[in-house]
């Protein structure tokens, strides 16, 4: 089974480096959806950057309705939000993979897919939490999904040139 994923998964990169030379887009390359979403002051590049600001989002609004018991049902609609978003990141593939030595672009594949597993994992921790309607087990929950952002960028983005 394992290794039934893993060619998967090297299919997707494979897809991924022939966009170096072929006209064939990959969906990672693709652009994003033309309504964008977000805060932010410029188009997405990717459909993976218009999801991901789509958690920026749903983590900004679970920043103020965690700290409120009353504001259960929003966060519980922000965590879903996260989750929705997150499910189609998931499939996405990071836009700095060509850059990747081809050698490793199989396994980046696999830990980029990996780490948006636990990102998933920690989102249905936090809404366990709130279902139980615990200040602290929330708290906690919450920061360690929020921690996961720089070192999941340091590792799957890179600077623009
Ligand atoms: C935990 C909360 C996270 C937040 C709030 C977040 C937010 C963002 C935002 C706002 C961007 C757009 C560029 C920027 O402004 O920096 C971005 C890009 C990106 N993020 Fe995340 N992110 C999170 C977690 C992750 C995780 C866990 C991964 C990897 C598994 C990841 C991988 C990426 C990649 C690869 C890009 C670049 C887009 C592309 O390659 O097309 N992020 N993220």
């Amino acid at each position: 089974m394992k290794t039934i994923v893993i060619a998967a998964l090297t299919l997707a990169a494979a897809v991924g480096g022939a966009s170096l030379c072929s006209n064939a887009t990959p969906r990672a390359f693709q652009d994003p959806e033309p309504q964008g979403k977000g805060k932010e002051d410029h188009a997405p590049d990717s459909v993976l950057e218009s999801h991901m600001h789509g958690i920026e989002d749903a983590l900004h609004a679970l920043r103020r309705s965690l700290k409120d018991p009353a504001k259960s049902a929003d966060s519980l609609a922000s965590i879903a939000k996260l989750q929705t978003d997150a499910v189609v990141a998931k499939s996405e593939l990071p836009r700095m993979l060509p850059h990747v030595p081809e050698a490793e672009r199989a396994a980046f594949v696999v830990e980029y897919r990996r780490e948006m597993v636990r990102l998933l994992e920690a989102s249905l921790k936090l809404e366990s939490a709130v279902l139980d309607g615990k200040p602290e087990p929330i708290q906690a929950a919450f920061e360690a999904l929020r921690s996961m952002e720089d070192p999941a960028h340091d590792r799957f983005t890179e600077e623009e040139k």
